[in-house]
């Protein structure tokens, strides 16, 4: 829990202290998960060419994690970039996807620093572009010591490779331990989860979701679900498929999804 110091209230845009005002401060989530999507509809909206849709994406993503930051969020992660996303789509735009979080990392690490955020990575990340390794590794080792957001990439990622990763763990330190399959526990299976050094996500929210289109992963349990509007979890995290106008940042949607539970 954030003590009182670390909120920054007074810092919010106008917009998003009108929300915050709405909200019961006891009530807020401890981690909202937000899937990145929407970037591409948003360039089509306006004729313009995707890659500019992504390039709005960042300038999202450094809205949100100001926004998290000033109201005290202990836990921001999002999910950016997938291994759908890394496998399917075309070269030119994977390659442009992977410079573009070069230069987000560059120029925004004195950002962190000065809202006291901590970088960390999800996904497959060792599968990623060396230079593009080198350069988070040095995000992350410039901002360990914060000790207000903590703001995770999921990058490479993807709900089954988490699970074919898990078990892999799990399977390597049954071995060591010469234990057999009947004693894994629930318990057992989460500590190997992406998320094992995290509470799970009170909120999930998806950015211009096209609602139960696809799946997700959501809340405690690593088992995919379909997301749909308000919908309450298998746990206690609740799943919004937020549907802004084209011009709204995820800042807002984030905000206005707190303001939803
Ligand atoms: C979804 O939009 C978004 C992505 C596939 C990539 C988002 C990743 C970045 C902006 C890279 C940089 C990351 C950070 C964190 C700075 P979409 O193309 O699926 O949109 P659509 O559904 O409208 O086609």
């Amino acid at each position: 829990m954030f003590s009182a110091a670390t909120l920054r209230i007074d810092e919010l845009p106008a917009e998003e202290r009108a929300v915050y005002e709405t909200l019961k401060p006891e009530r807020l989530p401890q981690h909202v998960a937000i899937i990145m999507d929407g970037n591409g509809r948003w360039a089509g909206h306006r004729s313009l060419k995707r890659f500019l849709g992504h390039q709005q994406g960042a300038k999202s993503v450094q809205l949100v994690m100001e926004t998290a930051s000033r109201i005290g969020l202990p836990w921001l992660t999002l999910y950016a970039f997938s291994l759908e996303n890394n496998l399917r789509r075309p070269r030119a735009e994977v390659n442009f996807l992977m410079r573009l979080l070069k230069s987000y990392l560059e120029s925004n690490v004195q950002r962190m620093m000065d809202n006291n955020v901590r970088m960390k990575y999800i996904g497959r990340t060792h599968e990623l572009p060396a230079e593009v390794q080198e350069k988070m590794r040095w995000a992350e080792e410039a901002t360990a010591g914060n000790t207000g957001t903590t703001l995770t990439l999921a990058l490479n990622y993807s709900g089954r490779s988490e699970l074919v990763d898990a078990f892999r763990g799990l399977f390597t330190e049954m071995k060591q331990k010469h234990q057999s399959a009947e004693h894994i526990t629930e318990e057992d299976i989460r500590r190997h989860l992406y998320t094992a050094h995290m509470p799970d996500p009170d909120l999930l929210i998806r950015t211009q979701a096209r609602c139960g289109c696809r799946v997700v992963c959501c809340g405690r349990s690593p088992i995919p679900r379909y997301s749909s509007p308000n919908a309450t979890g298998p746990t206690s995290a609740a799943s919004i498929c937020w549907k802004p106008s084209p011009d709204t940042s995820s800042a807002s949607a984030a905000m206005a999804g707190l303001a939803i539970v």
